[in-house]
């Protein structure tokens, strides 16, 4: 049987943290929770393995990526609101891009850059003029979405 890039999410109850060895996202403002055994998602090739840009790849979640995740634009910038500390940390290609992005604070990642090295609770913002997608799953353009 053939391998699929997308996964299904599952009900998360997010009344009880994550059970052991069991990653959770929620990817704001949409609101969209995941979960999934640490190291268990097909590389999607968008991104670094693991990082949210894999991870949004992998359960259907738009996170915009125009260089395909090559650390080359801005469009997958994140806020980190919670699980910082579990992740990677940034290189300096990440740091030198990340300095261009609108609208940069502390908590800023490229979603394809920052990956998730241990199991546990992440929550992730993406940026007001970056979301760039409408009700039905299609990014707008920039133009759109004054
Ligand atoms: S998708 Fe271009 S830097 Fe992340």
């Amino acid at each position: 049987m053939a391998q699929t890039t997308t996964e299904t999410a599952k009900p998360v109850d997010l009344t009880k943290p994550p059970a052991a060895g069991v990653v959770r996202v929620t990817f704001l403002p949409e609101n969209r929770t995941v979960e999934f055994d640490y190291g268990t998602i097909p590389y999607d090739h968008h991104g670094k393995p693991m990082s949210f840009l894999d991870v949004a790849e992998n359960f259907g979640i738009f996170l915009d990526h125009a260089c395909g995740g090559s650390c080359a634009c801005t469009t997958c910038h994140l806020w980190i609101k919670e699980g910082a500390a579990g992740l990677s940390e940034p290189d300096d290609d990440e740091l030198d891009r990340i300095e261009t992005a609108a609208d940069v604070q502390l908590n800023s990642r490229l979603g394809c850059q920052a990956v998730i090295t241990r199991p546990g609770s992440y929550v992730v913002e993406i940026p007001k003029w970056n979301r760039n997608y409408v009700s039905e799953g299609k990014p707008l353009t920039l133009t759109e979405n004054k």
